[in-house]
């Protein structure tokens, strides 16, 4: 990143169950898909404000565990550029993917910020302590499913510094999801 280059706004998106996991022991996420609980008071979110934000976004982040569990279960990022994180030599599924390596700080001041603004860093646990715990993630969007999964994978397991943040907003949906939005404070 050069001086005059302005730096991208970070966000960090990640589904967790109530008691903390992302995925269960064996990897699945299924219980993402659960939408049968009816909360009266919700929201229900429209196809086109789905289609609008997710062209507010320039790029995805990832793990190569997230990527590869991604292609699995069915690509959901469109044809918007995922740059994926791995010391392995992999193949690009499709052309928006390419294949990054290195410490995330420089990743993101020589790889992302001299082509995108908004960027979007999409999980898993690995990627996301790397990403938080130096300081680098301005936004958390933190969805939470109304499910005790009771073990799996953990968000945030280790965290070296505590960290602050600021609510933003708060926005509970008709099947019980709730999406927490908080901004990184300093
Ligand atoms: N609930 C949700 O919202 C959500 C979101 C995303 C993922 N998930 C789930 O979480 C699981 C995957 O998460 P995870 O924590 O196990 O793995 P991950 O964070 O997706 O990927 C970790 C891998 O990325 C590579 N990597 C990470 N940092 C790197 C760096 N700086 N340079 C080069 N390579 C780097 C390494 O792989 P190599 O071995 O390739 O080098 C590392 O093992 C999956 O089950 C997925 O479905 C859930």
């Amino acid at each position: 990143m050069t001086e005059n280059q302005a730096r991208p706004e970070v966000t960090l998106h990640i589904v967790s169950s109530l008691d903390g996991f992302i995925a269960r022991e064996d990897n699945s996420v299924s219980w993402l898909e659960d939408s049968s609980g009816v909360y009266e008071a919700g929201v229900s979110i429209a196809e086109e404000e789905i289609a609008a934000f997710v062209k507010g976004v320039d790029c995805y982040v990832m793990g190569s565990r997230t990527y590869e569990h991604a292609l699995e279960l069915g690509w959901p990022y469109g044809d918007t550029p995922c740059l994926v994180l791995t010391r392995r030599r992999l193949q690009p599924a499709r052309p928006s993917v390419e294949f990054h390596s290195g410490d995330v700080k420089a990743f993101l001041d020589t790889e992302v910020a001299p082509r995108f603004r908004n960027v979007w860093i999409v999980g898993g646990a690995i990627l996301s302590q790397s990403f938080l715990g130096r300081g680098l993630v301005d936004e958390v969007r933190l969805t939470i499913a109304p499910v005790l999964l009771g073990s799996g994978l953990r968000f945030v397991g280790n965290l070296v510094n505590e960290q602050r943040l600021d609510l933003q907003n708060v926005r509970a949906y008709r099947n019980g999801f709730v999406d927490l939005h908080y901004s990184a404070r300093g």
